[in-house]
Order: structure tokens, then sequence, then C-alpha cells
């Protein structure tokens, strides 16, 4: 490279290795679209405030759009040795319409430009994510209303703690989700503003009318300040925390599905098509995709921690060390798409082992409902939780459970045990015994599996 876009300052040309160190050309070439998408709407600006003849935004309009159409055809032709983005777009347009392409950069800065870029590609690229996140919440809701009122235990300290709907369960991962969704709504938002009229950081001396070309641009508002806005990545790292958190989601489920999928627990299996087998051990069906899924959350978090930590010590205004903030944006926006991807596809794969959840359901974590039983019949709860937790003693050392009780041994405990106690005590009738709309009632669970489905087709319009 002999010539770049500040070149005339430079007795000599910069010396490779530096010059190699700082280019972002291999990875900003994500953002020519929103490049070119953002100098012609700057042309048309200038053009409106008189700094532009017509035929010169003509020009620069017609080059522009060819320079587009080449690269939407050939995304590989976007490339080469240029210091950025900006560049590669800049000198392509001269090279087709001379010295009306060396007018565009007029009153405008790379500074703002590659903050413009950066806000119109998330705003472009979110709601697929988004999209990508409505279709595992409605494989989930599938899965949940194939599931019926069949039970599992619900756990807390990794023990059993209380019987629950299975779809009670799944539809406990559509919540955090759709708060993630909705995080990324927000995150977009941030995103959603023009920061063309900063200038490099003082703002720009061209009467420019900046709400009309936000407008032009679709953004709902103007940066608030020119200084802030050079150095601003915060809409970045909101975005980074959106994907960070989502993947901590999708790792929990994923390490949720490898136990719930184990011979140990065995409530669900794994389909062929979402295992791998092992080189060495013949039995082995090995959740991989999960296991990567869990794996590359870290990624993800470490997407979020290193921008942190490159702009926490930055003094105020544009600094180069803000070239770093793309790489991260992109690989944790990649790591977040396969993520997805493969999560949906093994929980649409799941097969329900409703007997095996069951019988897990149904031991000693029906104690609570054996002293709510009590409860009901007058003792107090602290009397009836002391009542059942001899009983829990006496029957772990035996080896029992209480569906093997008879009612004379039932009556030995408390003598307010009725003959309607073998009902009573199942794991049917614990859900069943719950009231509240967030409860694992199967009515309940009807109701939000409802509501998730509406939720879906809102989302789709
Ligand atoms: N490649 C640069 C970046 O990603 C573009 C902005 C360059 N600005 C500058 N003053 N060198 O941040």
């Amino acid at each position: 490279m002999s010539q770049h876009l500040w070149s005339g300052r430079f007795d000599d040309a910069p010396d490779p290795a530096a010059f190699d160190f700082g280019v972002s050309f291999p990875f900003d070439r994500r953002l020519f679209e929103d490049d070119v998408a953002g100098s012609l709407a700057w042309a048309e600006a200038l053009a409106a405030a008189g700094i532009l003849d017509a035929a010169d935004a003509a020009a620069i309009r017609q080059g522009l759009t060819a320079i587009l159409d080449a690269g939407r055809h050939n995304p590989a032709w976007v490339s080469g040795d240029d210091e950025d983005v900006h560049s590669f777009v800049e000198r392509e347009l001269v090279a087709r319409v001379g010295d009306a392409g060396r007018r565009l950069h007029t009153g405008r800065s790379r500074n703002e430009q590659v903050s413009l870029d950066l806000r119109l590609y998330l705003r472009r690229r979110i709601p697929l994510l988004q999209q990508q996140i409505e279709r595992l919440v409605a494989t989930l809701a599938d899965q949940a209303e194939r599931a019926e009122v069949a039970v599992m235990p619900a756990y807390t300290h990794m023990r059993r703690a209380m019987p629950v709907t299975i779809a009670h369960y799944l539809l406990s991962h559509v919540a955090a989700l759709r708060r993630d969704h909705t995080r990324f709504a927000v995150a977009r938002e941030e995103a959603n503003a023009l920061p063309l009229g900063s200038g490099a950081v003082a703002g720009t001396n061209y009467a420019v009318d900046t709400g009309q070309l936000a407008a032009r641009l679709g953004f709902t508002r103007v940066v608030a300040n020119s200084i802030d806005a050079s150095s601003d990545r915060d809409f970045c790292v909101t975005f980074l925390h959106a994907v960070a958190l989502t993947m901590v989601h999708l790792s929990r489920l994923a390490e949720d599905f490898i136990l719930l999928t184990s011979d140990e627990f065995g409530f669900f299996e794994l389909a062929d098509q979402s295992a791998t087998g092992s080189s060495m051990m013949p039995q082995k069906k090995n959740p991989d995709p999960l296991e990567l899924v869990r794996g590359k959350a870290g990624r993800a978090i470490g997407a979020l921690t290193g921008l942190l930590v490159t702009i926490k010590g930055l003094p105020t205004g544009y600094n180069k060390d803000l070239q770093e903030d793309k790489e991260p944006v992109f690989d944790a926006e990649d790591t977040i798409t396969v993520s997805l991807g493969a999560a949906t596809a093994v929980v649409a794969r799941l097969t329900l082992r409703p007997e095996r959840a069951r019988l897990a359901a149904s031991g000693l974590l029906l104690a609570t409902d054996v002293a709510d039983y009590l409860v009901a019949r007058g003792l107090p709860f602290r009397q009836a939780h002391e009542v059942v937790g001899g009983m829990v003693r006496h029957l772990v050392s035996e080896g029992r459970s209480f569906v093997d009780l008879s009612l004379a041994e039932w009556q030995q405990w408390d003598p307010s045990f009725g003959a309607d106690v073998t009902a009573a005590i199942s794991a049917e009738s614990s859900v069943r015994a719950r009231r509240t709309p967030q409860s694992t009632h199967p009515e309940a669970v009807s109701a939000a599996l409802a509501e998730t489905r509406a939720w879906l087709s809102a989302c789709s319009q």
C-alpha cells in the first residue's frame, strides 16, 4: 500500500509491519453494506445542505450503488490490502467517479463512520438472533405440549424437591429466553441513534440536517454529544451482555439435558442425530452438541469481559483501541447463532420417557404433601413437619416409600390419616394442589403455554 486516506501528512510510507498490525479490513469487511448505506445517506445530506452539487451527488449515488451491487453479488470481492472497509469503499468510489468521490468525506470522520456502521449492523442483525430465540421457544413449547401432564421431580440443591409437570419445567427455560429476547430489543434500541454530525470529535462545520439524516437512515434519534459519540461503545457492551446472558441460559439448558438424558436420570432420550459415539467405548452416546453449547458460553462471556477491559481506561474521545470492538461483537454473534441452532435441533429431537420421570417424582419428595395433608386436618405445620420427618427417617432406613405404607401404618404415625391418603399422596395430586398462576398446576401450565403461543404469533407479525 502506498496510498492511504491520510498519506498527505507523511514524508514516508508506514512501516509494513506497523501498518499490517493496524488494519481492520479482514474483519470489518462485514460492515460493507452498512458502510455503503451510510455513505449514500451522507452524500444526500451534503447535497441537501448545498455542499455537493447535483452532478457530484448523482455520480456518488451511482458509484456507491454499483459498489454495493458488486459486493452483494460477489462478497469475496470485498477484500484486499486496504486499511479498513471505509478506505476500501472510498478507493473504489474514487476509481469509479473521480473527484466527486473525493468530495464524499467532506465534514465526516471515520470515527463516526465506524460507529454508524456498527450501529446499522447491529440494528439489522439483532432481529435475526431474536427470531432464532423464538424458534427455540417454539420448540420448547412443542415439547411442553407433547408432555401433557407428565410429571418429573424439580430439584433444589440438586436434590429431588417437589413434583412438577415436565411442561412446567420446559417452560421455565422459555421464561428465561423471553427475557433474553427483550434484552436484545433493548440492545437494538440503544444502538439506534445517529452518530453522524459528530465529526472527528467536535462536530461538523457543515449545516447538515442531522434530524433528517437520522430519519433517512431509520434512527430514532441523534446522539447527544459529539465527544461522547466518538468514544461510546456502550451499545456494543449492551449487545455483548445480551449475548453472554443468553449463552449462560443456553449453557444451563444444555447442562440440564446432559444430566436428564443420562442413564442416571433418563427422563429424556437424546436422539442419535444429537449425539456422537466414542472411538474406544462402544456403549457411549455422547451429548457433544450440548457440551459445546455449554463450552461456548465461556467464549461469549469472554467477549463481554474483553471489551469492558478494553474501554475501561480510555481517555475521552476516539482511540484506536476501539477498533478492538468489532471482533468480539462478530465472534459473539457467530457463537450465539450456532449455539441457538444446535440447542434447538437437540431439543426438537428429545424423546420423553414419562415412566422414568414419574418414578423419580413419586418417592419421598412427596413429604411436603404429606405434611400439608395433616395441616388440612388441623395439625399445626411445624408439628406436621416433625411427624413427617420421623416417617421419612423411618422409611429411608427401611428402603421404602410412602406408597408402600398400609393404612394401619399411616395411622401409627398420626390418627388423622384417613383412607383417602393413598390417593392424596401422589405426584399427580401434588401438582394439582398448587394454586398460583406461576405454579405447576396443569391448568396454570396450559394457560402459560397458550400465552407463549400468543407471544410467538405476536412476534411473527
Ligand atoms: N478501523 C477503525 C476502527 O475500527 C476505523 C476508525 C479509524 N479512525 C481513526 N481515527 N483511525 O476503529
